[in-house]
């Protein structure tokens, strides 16, 4: 255990990852090839104890209460094979350890009977300082085997163990990405309910796109599939990461998808789980893909949605990608068929063509600098969509959402904007009702004394986005820093 992954390193001293990375940057803690040594993390960390795990276990339930429910929470646990298995790889873990141990105790035994010879040999031949080093060294190994209360070091081993036998990390390569495998999720599971876009398909071990390598570690095999890998895959390590889960911690070499052109285009037949009236004229839609067939996209895209009489609309994703089975969308009534349908109102069932996903309007997921994202109207969308994701993947330093809205529903997503208030120290929430962007502008002036080290997410109407993206760079901001979408008015 001398180098920690950064997930498995923020676990164990009790952060989010956000937190250590911030300090990795500012050069608190030094890395190694995206690892943090453990004596590194104690200096950085000293006071490793259990009441920050409290602290965090907090966060996170409140963090899981404002995002959106994924499907797999009711796995949260490893199955009795996968604890077995994790078990009886941490025992030979331990047992490599302990001969290693008593390896080095027959080495201290021989350097103590040696120096013995050197202070028993006449004075002329045994020098003071051997004498005053088997001294200190009998002295040393005493108090080694009296100092038996844990420190710090003993209870991050006992905490890294337990975290061990609950779950697994995953290290991608090349990306140097890495998340958990909790429970008895699958690796392909982990790897969406993290963030993370790694390429498949069918998602039940049909399709085979989902094809990596295993480089190290140890993985089980969670369902029957029937994609056949031959000898020679399998002999190559490789594995369908839809029907696995990690059992030791692992590193795989995976494709993943990095930018809106490596998600290929989708057309998936869903239904309406839920629609939800938030006002007379604005609805939520929660669509649910077949279980077989979750759509992948990135956060901040959009797809098109088209109901069993053919009126259909494009329209902003408005949920994580990390629960690509239910797709969320706010519709506000418009003189458009998709809207005379839906406002009817759709019944639970209505069957939906999802198409895309289109749109760039992603993350710019490594920049960890502070982000800065303006809604207008309903363009809370798109923002929503990026935000749940900025806080599921944990790298961003820290995120300022400013809602500005003329509707009269008002802040319709404000319960959600408190809850991610009061569950992370970094993230902001400033409801605006101006409707002008100089004035949205002249607020985000005075919160922020320099807008050049900041990213900027802007959404909604044409007209206040041009401006504001305008009245931003206008202040020294560059343009890859800011990045637009329209939606409608
Ligand atoms: S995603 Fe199709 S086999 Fe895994």
């Amino acid at each position: 255990m001398d180098y920690l992954s950064l997930s498995r390193a923020a676990r164990l001293a009790g952060v989010t990852r956000a937190e250590l990375q911030r300090r990795i940057r500012r050069g608190e803690i030094p890395t190694f090839e995206g690892s943090v040594a453990v004596s590194d993390l104690l200096r950085a960390f000293p006071a490793v104890s259990l009441a920050d795990d409290a602290a965090l276990e907090r966060v996170e339930r409140i963090k899981t209460d404002a995002l959106p429910k994924t499907d797999g929470q009711d796995a949260a646990l490893p199955s009795p094979h996968v604890l077995v298995a994790r078990l009886r790889a941490m025992s030979r873990t331990l047992v490599e350890r302990m001969s290693a141990l008593s390896a080095a105790e027959n080495l201290l035994d021989q350097v103590d009977e040696r120096l013995q010879v050197l202070v028993d040999s006449p004075p002329a031949t045994a020098p003071k300082q051997a004498r005053e080093t088997h001294a200190w060294f009998r002295h040393a190994r005493a108090s080694l085997r009296t100092d038996a209360l844990p420190d710090e070091r003993a209870q991050l081993f006992a905490k890294d163990t337990f975290l061990r036998i609950m779950a697994a990390n995953v290290k991608l390569i090349p990306s140097g990405h890495d998340y958990f495998v909790e429970g008895n999720e699958s690796i392909l599971d982990a790897s969406v309910r993290a963030g993370l876009n790694l390429n498949y398909g069918c998602s039940s071990g049909n399709c085979g796109a989902c094809k990596a390598r295993l480089i190290s570690g140890e993985t089980r095999r969670i369902r029957e599939h029937d994609y056949v890998l031959s000898e020679r895959e399998k002999a190559m390590g490789y594995l369908l990461t839809c029907s696995h889960t990690a059992v030791t911690d692992v590193v795989i070499e995976a494709a993943e998808a990095l930018t809106t052109s490596d998600i290929p285009h989708q057309e998936i037949r869903a239904s309406l789980r839920k629609l939800e009236h938030i006002s007379e004229n604005l609805v939520s839609l929660n669509v649910q893909t077949p279980r077989t067939q979750t759509l992948r996209f990135m956060s901040g895209q959009r797809v098109r949605l088209t109901l069993e009489d053919g009126a259909s609309r494009e329209l902003p994703i408005a949920s994580c990608p990390c629960n690509a089975r239910n797709l969320w969308f706010y519709v506000r009534r418009g003189a458009d068929a998709f809207s005379d349908a839906v406002f009817k109102p759709l019944r639970p069932g209505h069957l939906i063509t999802v198409e895309g996903p289109y749109g760039r309007f992603v993350l710019t997921e490594d920049a960890p600098e502070p982000a800065v994202f303006v809604a207008f109207g309903d363009g809370i969308a798109p923002v929503k969509s990026l935000i749940e994701h900025a806080v599921s993947i944990d790298v961003i330093e820290s995120f300022h959402l400013y809602w500005d809205t003329e509707y009269p529903e008002g802040h319709y997503q404000g319960r959600w904007g408190r809850a991610l208030t009061d569950a992370l120290d970094n993230f902001q929430l400033t409801p605006l009702m101006s409707g002008r962007p100089d004035d949205v502008f002249a607020v985000i002036r005075a919160d922020h004394e320099d807008l050049r080290g900041l990213r900027f997410y802007l959404a909604g109407p044409e007209a206040p986005i041009l401006r504001l993206s305008e009245l931003i760079r206008s202040t020294g901001v560059a343009d890859e820093r800011i990045a637009c979408e329209i939606t409608a008015s």
